[in-house]
């Protein structure tokens, strides 16, 4: 310690130890301010000397300037220190923590049973094709056998967007859009599904929601007959449901199939016998289905007289709500995670 600076000796003292324990950049420049502040102590000296003997002035002045110097060094070295333990602190892996539950994503559960569908028919030899979400009303319903003012149209309550377009009631324009391109020549022509988004102006209740999503099927070829059909329908719906599961057709009505079938199966929750689920009957409804209408076939430049096929359709929400025992269709849109996590 320089001679004249021994009155500072305890201030010096104590300020380096202070900025040795400051831990933060903040506590350091606390500290750094008491000594080289504007009302540091080293100010302070610098503006006493004036009062020093002028024979001792200069060399006061020379190590006041060199203390503060130091003084910067240290302080500018004290802070890379503290930097570099904050860093160090937050690096540091402590192995013995316990980890931390990783959220894995899965699929919805309709995506879920979409994909597992079209498994199925990919094994059967179906092609998969996709349509537009918005839809020419001349696909939607015209080619299908629904021209204006047919009262099936009723039954869809439509979504209109703009004079001649609308979205999509049900996968069935898909079925024509694929028989359009098709050049007829060999003996089955087109065997294909479609899944995708459908929408119709329903008021959301257990088995409805205006947007949902549908699977078509259609096999159109030689000689083809509604025994195809049921057996490829029995095949999909074991394989879905699972092995004991048996099928009912029943007649029903769509313009665009003749005749015109409802597949019901057997209800998984009794086995057949009667329950809540399925109201008392054993079976559950799932599915329209029949033999492609001659017209359709005429409106896709398909002979009739040479061809035939079948067609199926269904809500995919409905499939997941029988397997599943999901009692509200809403609840597969409203992404609640406790209800989606249940599903893996
Ligand atoms: N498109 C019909 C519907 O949405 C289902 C269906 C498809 C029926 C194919 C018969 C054949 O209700």
């Amino acid at each position: 310690m320089p001679p004249l600076l021994e009155e500072l000796a305890s201030l010096i003292e104590e300020v380096r130890n202070d900025a040795k324990s400051a831990a933060t950049p903040n506590e350091l420049a606390q500290v750094k301010a008491r000594a080289l502040g504007g009302k540091g102590f080293l100010k302070s000296a610098l503006s006493g000397i004036k009062d020093v003997p002028s024979e001792e002035r200069k060399a006061y002045g020379q190590q006041l300037n060199a203390l503060k110097n130091e003084f910067e060094e240290f302080f500018k070295r004290r802070a890379a220190e503290i930097d570099a333990a904050a860093k160090a602190e937050a690096e540091f892996f402590d192995s013995g923590l316990p980890g931390m539950r990783v959220q894995m994503g899965r699929l919805h559960p309709i995506r879920a049973a979409m994909r597992n569908i079209v498994d199925i028919f990919v094994s059967m030899g179906f092609d998969v094709f996709t349509g537009p979400e918005m839809e020419y009303e001349k696909y939607n319903f015209d080619l299908l056998n629904i021209p204006e003012y047919h009262p099936a149209r009723d039954d869809m309550d439509t979504f209109y967007i703009l004079p001649g377009l609308v979205l999509r009631t049900h996968t069935s324009p898909v079925q024509v859009r694929v028989m359009e391109k098709i050049k007829a020549r060999e003996d089955v022509i087109v065997q294909m599904i479609s899944p995708g988004r459908v929408f119709r102006r329903d008021r959301p209740d257990a088995t409805h929601t205006p947007c949902f999503h549908q699977l078509e099927g259609l096999q159109v070829g030689r000689g083809i007959s509604m025994a195809n059909m049921r057996w490829i329908l029995d095949e999909f719906a074991r394989r879905f449901f699972g092995p004991e599961t048996r099928t009912r057709l029943r007649p029903d009505y769509f313009p665009f199939v003749e005749p015109g079938a409802e597949l019901a199966v057997t209800c998984s929750m009794c086995e057949g016998k009667g329950c809540r689920v399925c109201k008392e009957t054993g079976w559950i409804e799932v599915m329209g289905c029949g033999m492609v209408h001659p017209q359709v076939l005429r409106n896709v430049n398909i002979d009739p007289d040479e061809y035939s096929g079948w067609a199926f359709g269904f809500g995919v929400e409905r499939m997941a709500q029988v397997l599943y025992q999901v009692p509200d269709a809403r609840m597969f849109f409203e992404n609640d995670m406790r209800f989606l996590r249940q599903f893996s």
